[in-house]
């Protein structure tokens, strides 16, 4: 599950990249995180089934940047893991002790280049549109500001720090919450926690940030104060509100999630994709649905699903690193684990299992099955209650089963086997050897019929019914 998670990051990071003078990145993830309560780092919880950081990362890498460093805490280990993995080229610079973010940027400048711009984004910010990014770049740049502050105006304005700015929309300081006063609280909008820097001028600033007492940090954000103080000119611009919500609590997490799955409810609806209860079905972050797919009520999609037009995916299924071709029909009720394909026109019913298994054209696996570790020809017809029994407690071994196989109900494949084309196994079978194509396999114990036995049989269960009560006294 991890390994499909990466490898879907790794592909959605290498999307298309926006054209663009180079720039160099700094993502900040050495915060503590302790208002998220919970022992995993802030930036590796799961935002529609990838880490906060794969977020981030996939939107500053469509800006192709020349370096992008990430700045960890010292038991960031995880999180410079899981970004190497998903960016391989990016370098990691541990930030010990975790003296704010301005202290981070510090970190980050012996890795970065003399001069140009540098984006600095936060790796708890999920939302971010490379867009939006491109746009702070270029405004950076084409006015020649010190720095470009992405600002935000959201309903709850609670968290952020404030933008200080004149008359004129010039950018004087960012005031952190708990230094604002009444008025910039009030109507004053908020730092979405993205910068662009003139990189030559930060390399001086940032070595004057003053420490604050209250944390003891040091703020990335005034360094807006600064850059004006020496007569240098800070900027703004509008995002979003939702691309600068970060995440600090659970509470805010679980809000962003509402926010991402809204956002792509919306947009497989734009695509064409059916779905008459929308708020009931969950994305991950690399869904792909094609126009005249159909989703009903229900539905919960993990990472590493793609569907071909004229899919049909039935309410209460779950699927996760899946496939499925033209016509696949999925559920209701049916579970899709990585390595599923489900052939044009095939069949998944319900309390149907799956694991790295191919489905052929036609193939039908009705009711009530595991497929693990299996192929399955096309039109092959899979009865219910059907396990392929592919894990003897240390390794896992294949099923093959032929086109135009019919496999009766409650049948055990004890793999590694193979039932040939067109053989059909008796239902009820626990098939250990090959079966031939075009050959019947029967493996049960042979029925015995005894004829009129039944009511002796019915007293003898009486009898001992009776005896029973009787020794117990009830
Ligand atoms: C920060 C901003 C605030 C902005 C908000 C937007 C500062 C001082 N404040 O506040 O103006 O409105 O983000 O979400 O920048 N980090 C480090 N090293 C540190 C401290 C933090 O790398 O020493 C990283 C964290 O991992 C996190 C990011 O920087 O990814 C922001 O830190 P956080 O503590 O969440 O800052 P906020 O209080 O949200
Ligand atoms: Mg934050």
């Amino acid at each position: 599950m991890r390994l499909l998670v990466q490898r879907s990051i790794a592909r959605v990071v290498a999307e298309q990249q926006i054209p663009m003078a180079a720039i160099a990145v700094a993502v900040l993830a050495a915060g503590r995180g302790t208002r998220m309560r919970n022992a995993l780092p802030k930036v590796l919880h799961p935002l529609a089934g990838a880490p906060l950081l794969a977020h981030v990362l996939r939107s500053v890498s469509r800006l192709a940047p020349a370096r992008t460093v990430l700045v960890v805490a010292a038991d960031g280990q995880a999180v410079s893991e899981t970004a190497r993995r998903i960016l391989p080229g990016i370098a990691v610079v541990v930030q010990d002790p975790p003296l704010g973010t301005g202290d981070a940027v510090r970190r980050a400048l012996p890795e970065l280049p003399e001069a140009g711009t540098l984006l600095v984004v936060y790796g708890d910010t999920p939302l971010l549109r490379p867009e939006t990014l491109q746009a702070l770049v270029l405004s950076r740049e084409r006015s020649g500001a010190a720095v470009a502050v992405l600002g935000i105006e959201p309903e709850d304005r609670s968290g952020y720090g404030r933008l200080r700015v004149d008359a004129e929309g010039g950018l004087l300081a960012i005031v952190e919450e708990r230094e604002a006063d009444a008025t910039l609280l009030a109507s004053a909008p908020c730092n979405a926690g993205v910068m662009a820097l003139d990189l030559a001028c930060a390399r001086e600033l940032l070595e004057q940030l003053p420490r604050h007492r209250d944390k003891g940090e040091y703020y990335l954000t005034d360094m807006v104060a600064l850059a004006c103080r020496l007569g240098r000119s800070c900027i703004w611009i509008r995002g979003a509100t939702e691309e600068g919500l970060g995440v600090n609590s659970q509470a805010e997490l679980a809000a962003l999630e509402a926010r991402f799955q809204a956002r792509a409810r919306a947009s497989a609806l734009d695509r064409g994709v059916v779905m008459p209860a929308p708020e009931t079905v969950f994305f991950a972050f690399d869904t792909e649905l094609e126009a005249g797919v159909r989703v009903e009520p229900y539905v919960v999609f993990g990472p590493g699903v793609r569907a071909e037009a004229g899919a049909v995916i039935r309410s209460f299924s779950h699927l996760e690193g899946a496939y499925l071709e033209a016509g696949a029909e999925v559920g209701p009720f049916a579970r899709l684990r990585p390595g599923t394909r489900v052939g044009a026109g095939a069949r998944i019913g319900n309390f149907v299992e799956t694991k790295n298994a191919r489905l052929g054209r036609g193939a039908k696996a009705n009711h009530l099955t595991y497929l693990g570790d299996a192929e399955v020809g096309a039109r092959a017809n899979i009865g219910a209650g059907t396990i392929t029994c592919n894990f003897d407690g240390f390794g896992k071994y294949e099923t093959r089963i032929g086109e135009d196989a019919f496999i009766g109900s409650h049948t055990a494949l004890v793999a590694p086997v193979t039932v040939g084309a067109g053989a059909i196994v008796g239902a009820g079978s626990t098939i250990t050897v090959d079966v031939p194509a075009e050959a019947v396999a029967v493996a049960r114990a042979r029925e015995r019929i005894l004829e009129h036995r039944a009511p002796e049989l019915r007293e003898r269960f009486r009898r001992r019914k009776r005896e029973g009560s009787r020794a117990d006294g009830s």
